[in-house]
């Protein structure tokens, strides 16, 4: 007789097949050609394209390509109907988006069939992931626009958004876009990915049913090209991407100087670390939930395996034996593990890095099991033995490949994390609470699961660093990206130049007599400017001030290795970092006439003595600010918490106003230094010995050398090299320079490094409100969600 061990063995799951009957006939009844929903209305299918399913590639339905003209269409529907939007107020549109919920709910299962046919994704995914997310996504937004009168007092909407989005989450992206966007009083142009706008479709027809006012939501479907023109479109207030790096890419030089807002949620390649003291057999499982949820088209899959050597070969050979379980084949069957790729260019794509990793050597290891001869397919793969700097292990797949290595020490791990251009998320594996802590502050990322994988709440913001993009999707910090701070409409259209006083000239001999060249100021020492040229300064009666130091390409590359030795001060604790900044009010004060005077001298201002006064105000605030920018600890559906830690963002380049030269620089730099970001400051152009006279106080204020560095001479020489440094995680822009501004954000792209700018408006650095705040906060910062389960 078998034994009971032996019958399970022979025993296997039957087909499960979900129902597509509901799904076909909704297709059908709409003649399986779609236009495009505008202003509440569909347009006539003209031009159109196919869109197939994966797993067989049968075509599903004709949909529109939308042209130039479509997309007008589309933005002026939205502009019209924003006001209206608007005027509902909070709780008009929270019972609207409430409706949103409850129709995504009531209709789950074909969003979710749908889906599946469209995508290639398993039927389990749809149904358990996909949908109950972008469910809770409108409710929990549909509470934000209750809450907005409240929480978001100072701020009004954007405007008209323009979104785009990838195939690999359709519904949920189109959820994680569209409903903070309307929370915030916001209307939509939304444009889901070619390969599949089915969801998205069905979507409008649920906006329809739920009251949404003509002209709030319009979808246009087509492929890159309407993308193109939605953000190209003058129309359009904000653009939020998520798609490829290098889409994100063009998407920020074709919104440089349009003064659009802009998020981008970018690719990845995340490492899923295992330390030896870890749950292996829960750490494999979280495995099959990082890399092959989805076939691993996730941005944040967890594609880079880290393993503490002494455990590797264990570890890989459960994995090994995980893998050879897992269930490929057809979508619609309940119970898939792996479904189809979205379309078989993707599968050529992997196929061709896959083999390319082959041919260097490495070991490519596949399950043995049998796929379907028609669709688009791809083994679950196991890749060892790549060399870090390989194809495989620094480009984004995209589908369910794994490239692993090992590691010897928390160190050696958090090195190779970061051996990475991108920074979106990553895993901790360890039952050492206080090993897995210390390790998650260190990568650079915007999201670390310790002990879990893969788990989004819409309580939690989502987003990248580095070139995984930037700006956050869900949470508080997901509802600034479409909020814009009344203080913002009240800045002046131009610079304020200062109002003139009468200056006297300085006296030959007395302390004011400023005839002496002022260095650069790098590694907390004054050093000469590496091309030994100098520029003159002359004072607001025209009279010779100074000479300063012609800071060079040269000089911000020493500046900026200067920055990032100094990292001690981002580690350093905020008490700290406030203590610093306390002193160098206090030591500011101490030479406040002379500040006062000088200031004069440069600019003429009959407000001299008060701007002194404001800038030691101000260093007190920020230094107030230092230890009180804390965090949240988030309670999403999971037993455990997520914290949100208010990170530096690293290396900062400022590029200060030439109004008021000593407000302006320490409004800006001081929140960088209070938030533990590291500087290289570019003093006023036009007025710059404030800067340079702050040598002797930084000296005598125990601020480490490196922390702040300021470099003089040409505001547009020096803002590109910051923009173009790919050392540099920042850079601000305020000299009223519309030019400079845009070239900033161009140049930016290259490496994705966010970008502040004032454009050509000025600002009133006297006005807290448009000089201190929220909005100053969180350009000074960055959050990283961490998500801590408890229990076993
Ligand atoms: P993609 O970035 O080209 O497409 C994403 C969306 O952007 C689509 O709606 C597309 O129509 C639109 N788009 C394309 N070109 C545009 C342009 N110039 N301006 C505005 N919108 C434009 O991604 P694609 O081609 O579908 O996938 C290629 C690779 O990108 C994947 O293999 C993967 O590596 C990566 N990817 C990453 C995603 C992520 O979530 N991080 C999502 C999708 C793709």
């Amino acid at each position: 007789m078998p034994t009971i061990k032996e019958i399970l063995q022979t025993m296997d799951y039957g087909p499960a097949a979900e129902s597509t009957k509901e799904a076909l006939a909704w297709l059908d009844g709409h003649g399986r050609r779609f236009g495009l929903f505008i202003d509440n209305a569909w347009s006539e299918a003209a031009e159109t394209f196919a869109t197939n399913n994966p797993a067989d590639g049968a075509e599903l339905a004709q949909v529109t390509q939308a042209s130039a003209d479509d997309v007008e269409r589309a933005v002026a529907a939205a502009r019209r109907a924003q006001p209206g939007w608007v005027a509902l107020g909070g709780h008009g549109r929270a019972k609207i988006m409430y409706a949103l919920s409850r129709l995504l709910q009531k209709h789950a299962r074909l969003f979710a069939v749908l889906e599946t046919l469209d995508n290639g994704k398993t039927i389990r995914e749809t149904r358990d992931a996909d949908l109950p997310l972008a469910a809770r996504h409108f409710y929990h937004h549909a509470g934000w626009a209750q809450l907005q009168s409240e929480e978001f007092a100072d701020y009004r909407a954007v405007g008209v958004v323009g979104q785009i989005v990838p195939w690999n989450f359709p519904l949920l992206m189109l959820a994680w876009k569209i409903a903070p966007a309307l929370a915030a009083g916001n209307t939509v142009v939304f444009k889901p990915a070619e390969y599949t706008p089915l969801t998205a479709l069905l979507f409008a027809e649920i906006c329809q049913r739920a009251g949404v006012p003509a002209g709030v939501v319009n979808i246009v479907t087509g492929d890159g090209r309407v993308g193109e023109a939605i953000v190209n479109h003058p129309g359009i207030d904000k653009i939020a991407f998520t798609g490829s790096t290098e889409v994100g890419r063009l998407i920020r030089k074709a919104t440089a100087g349009s003064g659009k807002k802009l998020s981008l949620e970018l690719g990845g390649k995340s490492p899923f670390i295992v330390f030896d003291d870890a749950d292996l057999d829960a750490a494999v499982e979280g495995l099959v939930d990082s890399i092959w949820f989805n076939q691993g088209q996730v941005c944040c899959a967890g594609s880079r395996l880290l393993v503490q050597e002494s455990v590797y070969d264990k570890f890989i050979g459960k994995v090994k034996a995980r893998m050879q379980n897992l269930r490929v084949g057809s979508p619609l069957d309940k119970s898939n593990d792996i479904g189809a790729l979205v379309d078989p260019v993707q599968q050529q794509r992997i196929h061709g890095l896959v083999e390319s990793a082959r041919a260097e050597g490495c070991e490519v290891w596949q399950p043995n099991v049998e796929l379907s001869t028609t669709g688009s397919w791809y083994l679950p793969t196991l890749i060892t033995g790549a060399s870090t700097s390989a194809a495989v292990a620094q480009a984004e797949i995209f589908g369910p490949v794994l490239v692993a290595m090992s590691f010897r020490t928390p160190g050696e791990a958090v090195q190779l994390a970061n051996n990475t251009v991108y920074g979106l998320a990553a895993c901790v594996w360890s039952e050492s609470i206080s090993l897995a802590l210390d390790v998650a502050p260190q990568i650079k990322a915007g999201v670390v699961w310790i002990n879990t994988a893969n788990q989004f709440d819409a309580a939690c913001g989502f987003g990248g660093v580095k070139e995984s993009g930037y700006g956050r999707e869900g949470g508080k910090e997901g509802m600034y990206e479409y909020l814009v701070p009344l203080a913002e409409d009240a800045r002046p259209s131009a610079p304020m130049v200062a109002e003139k006083g009468r200056v006297k000239p300085a006296e030959e001999g007395t302390a004011f007599a400023v005839d002496r060249t002022a260095k650069i100021y790098i590694g907390g020492k004054q050093a000469r400017p590496d091309g030994a040229y100098s520029r003159a300064i002359n004072g607001s009666n025209g009279e010779f001030l100074a000479d300063i130091g012609e800071g060079s390409r040269k000089d911000i590359r020493n500046a900026v290795e200067a920055a990032h030795k100094a990292s001690g001060w981002s580690r350093a604790t905020a008490h700290n970092r406030a203590q610093v900044l306390y002193y160098i009010a206090e030591n500011l004060a101490i030479r406040a006439d002379e500040f006062a005077q000088r200031i004069a001298l440069q600019t003429g201002s009959k407000d001299a003595a008060r701007e002194v006064a404001a800038s030691i105000e101000r260093l007190f605030y920020w230094a107030a600010w230092a230890d009180k920018h804390d965090g949240a600890a988030h309670q999403p559906p999971m037993h455990g918490i997520t914290v949100a830690l208010n990170e530096p963002v690293g290396v900062i380049g400022i590029v200060c106003p030439n109004e008021n030269p000593l407000l302006g620089f320490i409004s800006l730099v001081a929140p960088a230094l209070a938030l533990g970001s590291r500087v290289v400051a570019v003093p006023s152009e036009a007025h710059p010995l404030s800067a340079t006279d702050l040598y002797q106080v930084l000296d005598t204020s125990d601020l480490p050398g490196g922390a702040l560095n300021i470099i003089t001479g040409s505001a547009d020489e020096l803002a590109r090299t910051l923009a173009s440094h790919h050392d540099v995680d920042a850079v601000w822009r305020h000299d009223g320079s519309a030019e400079g501004c845009a070239e900033v954000e161009r140049l930016s792209s290259e490496s994705l490094k966010r970008t502040w700018v004032g454009g050509a408006k000025g600002r009133d650095w006297f006005d807290a409100k448009q000089a201190c705040g929220r909005t100053v906060l969180q350009h000074a910062s960055q959050v990283k969600n961490v998500w801590i389960p408890y229990g076993v």
